[in-house]
């Protein structure tokens, strides 16, 4: 058992009292397929927090079904009805966002800051597509086509039923940041949640129960890790599913895009990174440069895909990040992310923690120098580790060349960035990358020349609602948040009128 006890922990009971997959606007508690069990990664190895029934692979079909016959009547809802809804489950969320951020913590083991900031990160987005769909609407826009007697029309309207792949490092923004630009635009949903970190999953849907929309609307599915390449062939393959929304590993990305190939459903993925971290040789602030680097790699421990892999330091400059960054991180506070005064949890499992070591290793074996050692924190819990930092990291490591998805924070140092880009640009993935200068003109030289999604210069922070998040290359396709989120989840459907003349 956990040490702490999801009921003690939890004010709002209501979030977990029906826990299980949720479809036609009900709970399914009694299955046949058995019991799962959602574990705290940062307790010891018997951790339990909760058992949960696993949906039967039949239900899944049944979900579909309804999640497609009910896209008829949801689409024809106003763009008001589905705004004042989103703004509704914006303000549930809030008034729970302490609950939320909780159970986000015991079931993936980041820090209560990671948490919290993304409860209101994922929340955000509700918002934000509640105010666009009151203000603009999904855009209707008229055409003069080359005929002069004729018109063209053309309106975004909803794909359709939309499937949702979420992975355990955001196991409440990643759901969000999909389902509120699906709903706000006229489409119904799947959701089918990482099997390790189900229970934000399944207290979002509460609230959206609470908020009143109509069974089927919003559908569920909670099933152990056994049944997910299941689950996901019936998603893909099911010609009622119009549109395929995935966070995860290039691997599974490209699975889903073949198993999709025969309904051609619409696809967007947000896969694997590996980003790398510029730092020029003008730069003056290095505390400012430093902390950025930090947030940019230790944000739920190394555990996301838009985390700085490879820090690329260039030698003038290089001594001086060392000194400060060292003693930064050696003041990080390990432990669970539910204790007083902790900055950094545990990573979600020992799979995580085999490859941190396996890229500390090899890069170690290749000739970098220890500056950081961290390691196992074995006196805390099996999945806890320490950061470690390395500089002088070959290229040929695995760390420059695959995401390690952990706290390793790698150094190379370079003297030439041009080097350095052509490096980067040979990656096969291209998510984010990061870049800090001093000159502005140098700055857009160099971002405009990196081959990937986002560029974030002078800042190691950046999601944001407002921002078009998605990748290029084996990092994916589509684009989730801001104005541009809406494309993926809305089809063109053009009119063309014919004008007849007027008799006199
Ligand atoms: C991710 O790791 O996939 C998402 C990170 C973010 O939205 O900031």
């Amino acid at each position: 058992m956990s040490s702490y006890s999801l009921k003690s922990v939890i004010k709002n009971q209501a979030l977990l009292e029906d826990v299980g997959s949720f479809i036609n606007g009900k709970w399914i508690k009694e299955t046949t397929a058995g019991t799962f069990k959602v574990n705290d990664p940062s307790d010891s190895a018997d951790s339990s927090l909760i058992d949960i029934p696993n949906l039967a692979a039949s239900q899944v079909d049944y979900a579909i079904d309804i999640g497609h016959k009910e896209f008829y009547n949801y689409k024809a809802t106003t763009n008001t009805y589905r705004s004042s809804q989103l703004m509704k489950l914006y303000s549930k969320i809030m008034e729970n966002k302490e609950d939320l951020a909780k159970l986000i913590v015991l079931e993936n083991g980041k820090s209560m800051a990671d948490a919290s900031g993304e409860i209101a990160y994922g929340a955000s987005y509700f918002k934000y597509y509640a105010e666009y769909m009151m203000t603009q609407g999904a855009t209707d826009i008229m055409i003069q086509p080359t005929n002069p007697n004729n018109r063209i029309f053309t309106k975004k309207a909803p794909v359709g039923l939309v499937g949702i792949i979420t992975p355990w490092n955001f196991p409440f923004a990643m759901i969000t940041r999909k389902l509120s630009v699906a709903l706000a635009v006229g489409c119904t949903a799947i959701i089918k949640p990482d099997a390790q970190t189900p229970l934000s999953a399944i207290a979002l849907t509460k609230l959206i129960e609470q908020c009143g929309y109509a069974p089927g609307v919003v559908n569920l599915l909670v099933a152990s890790n056994d049944y997910t390449p299941e689950f996901g062939l019936k998603l893909c393959e099911s010609p009622k599913i119009k549109k395929l929304t995935f966070t995860g590993s290039t691997r599974v990305g490209k699975i889903l895009m073949q198993q999709s190939s025969n309904t051609l459903k619409k696809l967007s993925f947000e896969l694997g990174g590996n980003a790398p971290f510029i730092v020029c040789e003008n730069v003056k602030n290095m505390e400012y440069v430093v902390d950025h680097a930090i947030a940019s790699k230790f944000r739920g421990l190394g555990q996301t895909c838009v985390c700085a892999n490879i820090f690329y330091i260039h030698e003038k400059v290089l001594p001086e990040f060392i000194k400060v960054l060292k003693p930064k991180i050696e003041a990080f506070k390990i432990g669970h992310g539910l204790d007083e005064n902790i900055t950094h949890g545990s990573l979600i499992n020992q799979n995580a923690v085999k490859k941190v070591k396996e890229h500390v290793e090899d890069a170690v074996s290749k000739g970098a120098e220890v500056v950081i050692p961290g390691g196992s924190l074995p006196a805390l819990g099996q999945n806890f580790y320490a950061p470690t930092v390395l500089s002088n990291v070959s290229l040929d490591s695995k760390v420059c060349n695959e995401e390690t998805f952990g706290p390793l924070m790698a150094i190379v140092s370079y003297n030439d960035v041009n080097s350095v880009i052509d490096k980067v640009n040979t990656n096969s993935v291209g998510l984010a990358s990061y870049v800090f200068n001093d000159d502005i003109n140098e700055l857009f030289h160099i971002s405009e020349r990196l081959e990937t999604g986002m560029v974030s210069c002078n800042t190691g922070l950046f999601s944001d609602v407002n921002l078009p998040f998605g990748g290029v290359k084996e990092s994916g396709f589509g684009r989730e948040g801001s104005v541009f989120g809406l494309d993926d989840f809305t089809v063109i459907k053009s009119m063309i009128l014919g004008l007849q003349p007027i008799k006199n």
